[in-house]
């Protein structure tokens, strides 16, 4: 079951930053013409991928190996001093818990048809889970592009 769903954390990253994207364009062309539709629609899908990948990294980060159990069995100290450790207990927790928060802000935002509000929160959202995510070029904590690979 871990595996199945590090494969789905993984994956609704695709899911997350393609809908981010689309919001961007979306949120910044509504603010001249707030009638045009697909934002609510885009909004809701990417805050319901957002809540998902949540609750995965949560488990993931109790169940796994790279949370918790490193904070416990090496200490906070020594956790922090080391890069690869400090980006999995600390680091990518952080980075995410905060994108995730600003996307469910602007979810608040599109729904009271504030789209220019909304459209940065969006920008700022995927600059931060871009130098979030474990890119597989990120010496010492690289990951693959898609699930399994
Ligand atoms: C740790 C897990 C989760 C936390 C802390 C969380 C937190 C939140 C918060 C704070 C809101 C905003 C409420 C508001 O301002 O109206 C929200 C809304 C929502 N969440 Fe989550 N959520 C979690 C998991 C999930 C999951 C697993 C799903 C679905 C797969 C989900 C789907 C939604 C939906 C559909 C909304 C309402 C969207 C709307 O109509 O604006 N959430 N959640
Ligand atoms: C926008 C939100 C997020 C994105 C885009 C994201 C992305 C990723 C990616 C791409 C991986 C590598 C998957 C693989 O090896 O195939 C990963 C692993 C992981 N993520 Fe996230 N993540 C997000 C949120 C979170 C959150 C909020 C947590 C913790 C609460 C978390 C905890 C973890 C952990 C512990 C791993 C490593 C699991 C293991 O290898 O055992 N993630 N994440």
């Amino acid at each position: 079951m871990y595996t199945g769903l590090l494969h789905l954390h993984n994956l609704l990253r695709w899911v997350i930053l393609i809908l981010l994207l689309v919001a961007i364009v979306q949120s910044f062309s509504a603010k001249n013409n707030p009638g045009s539709g697909g934002l609510k629609k885009t909004s809701l899908w990417l805050l319901i991928a957002a809540h998902t990948t949540l609750i995965i990294g949560i488990y993931q980060w109790f169940a796994g190996e790279l949370g918790f159990k490193l904070i416990q069995q090496n200490g906070f100290g020594e956790v922090m001093k080391n890069a690869a450790s400090r980006f999995w207990a600390v680091e990518h927790l952080t980075g995410m818990l905060i994108g995730i928060v600003l996307i469910t802000i602007a979810r608040g935002k599109v729904k009271r048809g504030n789209a220019g509000a909304a459209s940065w929160l969006y920008v700022v959202a995927l600059l931060i889970i871009l130098a979030s995510v474990p890119w597989p070029f990120r010496t010492g904590i690289g990951r693959p592009w898609f699930p399994g690979m």
